[in-house]
């Protein structure tokens, strides 16, 4: 039997952090669902917020506390806030590159709910791909591509390792003294969405059937500006520095009605923007726009090189022409509960980080750009207690028979489709009761027929978002309940 000191699940920010932090003696298997670049963090535009310096930290912990609507873990933030100037430090002097400005400093930008600008950012706007290429360019080892986590091997609290199909029937099993899960969120199983398609949930939903803890899992973030009106499932982003930088949202009238919803206008917290956007559209039937008249043109697309390029491949001339927009799915807060040691509760071994954990840093409303930096923090705090504990299976006690599943069957399809459809038009940007618990009740029908056993996780998970979107009867953040 083959036995790593570590398997990693995932090669985001998160997972490759972790993997370039973990010492090249160790034994490391790194499981990559897709191709390495198909995760959020490629597409991450905006950029990685972190205090500036030391006098920030406090208005950084104050602004995602407020944005998060005080539903945060008061401790975590703190965590994530003082180590954010010596993570970023310790990228750059490895040698990460961000933007710098006309005096070689570091160029920081502005987003919504953010009280000055801290967001550092690469190749523009293309932050999360160039930290990406960093973080593989980095990492010594073994990646393993096409890997599909379908089940974690947990006896008690121990996790002794990983099984994974390598194709449509063959599957594998790694054994492990430490995993560390860092799988992403749950876009793809929402119709319109900002994500990878490999972020689909399947991980969480094995943690449910485990009886592991997942937390928040109604916390579900949706960004206000995708371009609408493309046949694609994964909306093209138009980041939040946009906004933070002058670009503003208008009816097809020009007006600008979010500040008749917020005093911040655009720049109200994510959630609010989002709402705004959906019941104004709701009410009024015009269409929503961003523009961005308030850009010359050389400095836009400077700053902007990859939407601009982007945009002009679907036919606008940036910043010339305004572009429709709506809102799509973009981030999970809920997932699984870890300790402030990025560990599972109640797990000695098994790690979660990155978008797929719940540490509670984001609350109810997650602040742009803290998701790239909580990646960063967390994965450090991981290896750091992983390698601190130097924990050992005896792995004689745990050569065990696998389940040998079937990966996809006939009838999967279909039910994908319903399930991105239930999960767009009810566990929304708004949601009712009585939808939430019918769509519950659809969600625990197809659980009982014979579907494959990706489709089952992502089942799974569907069911513990619309639970806790039950169970939380009043709204808060990112959960909005309609009332009657
Ligand atoms: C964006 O660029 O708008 C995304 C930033 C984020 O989700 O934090």
């Amino acid at each position: 039997m083959k036995v790593y000191d570590y398997v990693i699940i995932g090669t985001g920010i998160a997972g490759l952090n972790a993997a370039r932090l973990i010492p090249k003696d160790k034994r490391v298997l790194i499981l990559c669902k897709m191709s390495t670049w198909n995760c959020n963090t490629f597409w991450a535009q905006g950029g990685i917020a972190s205090a500036v310096d030391e006098s920030d930290i406090p208005l950084h912990i104050k602004d995602t506390l407020e944005a998060g609507v005080n539903y945060n873990d008061l401790e975590a933030v703190e965590l994530l806030s003082k180590k954010s100037i010596s993570t970023i430090k310790n990228l750059i002097d490895s040698g990460m590159k961000f933007d710098l400005n006309e005096d070689g400093k570091l160029a920081y930008t502005k987003e919504a709910a953010h009280s000055r600008n801290r967001i550092l950012h690469a190749d523009g706007d293309a932050t999360g791909r160039m930290m990406h290429i960093f973080l593989l360019e980095n990492c010594t080892h073994e990646i393993v591509t096409q890997a599909v986590v379908c089940d974690l091997l947990i006896k008690d609290d121990i996790c002794y390792g990983v099984q994974y199909f390598t194709s449509e029937t063959q599957q594998k099993v790694a054994y492990a003294h430490n995993t560390i899960i860092a799988s992403g969120g749950v876009g793809s199983i929402y119709r319109y969405h900002t994500n990878s398609t490999a972020n689909a949930g399947e991980v969480q939903g094995i943690i449910a059937e485990k009886k592991l803890p997942l937390k928040d899992m109604e916390m579900m973030q949706f960004h206000p500006t995708v371009v609408r009106g493309t046949s694609f499932a994964r909306k093209p982003l138009l980041s939040e520095a946009l906004r933070g930088e002058g670009a503003y949202i208008v009816d097809e009238n020009g007006y600008r009605f979010l500040f008749d919803y917020h005093k911040d206008g655009e720049l109200a917290p994510r959630d609010v923007v989002s709402r705004s956007i959906f019941d104004y559209n709701k009410k009024t039937s015009l269409g929503v726009y961003l523009s961005f008249e308030t850009f010359e043109k050389n400095a836009f697309r400077k700053r902007f090189p990859n939407i601009y390029a982007n945009l002009k491949e679907l036919g606008y001339d940036l910043p010339f022409e305004r572009v429709p927009i709506s809102p799509a799915f973009h981030y999970s807060m809920g997932g699984v509960e870890t300790t402030l040691d990025a560990k599972v509760k109640g797990m000695k071994n098994l790690y979660a980080i990155g978008e797929v954990a719940c540490t509670g840093v984001h609350g109810a409303n997650r602040l742009a750009s803290n998701s790239l930096l909580e990646g960063l923090v967390f994965s450090q705090i991981a290896v750091e207690k992983s390698l601190e504990e130097n924990f050992k299976i005896d792995f004689k006690e745990y050569d065990k028979p696998i389940i040998d599943y079937i990966r996809n069957k006939e009838i999967d399809k279909d039910l994908k489709d319903s399930l991105r459809e239930i999960m767009w038009t009810y566990a929304s940007i708004v949601r009712e009761l009585k939808t939430l618990e019918e769509s519950l009740k659809t969600i625990e029908e197809y659980l009982k027929k014979d579907v494959g056993r990706l489709l089952y996780l992502r089942l799974l998970t569907a069911k513990s978002i619309l639970t806790a979107a039950l169970n939380r009867k009043k709204s808060l953040g990112a959960h909005y309940i309609k009332e009657d």
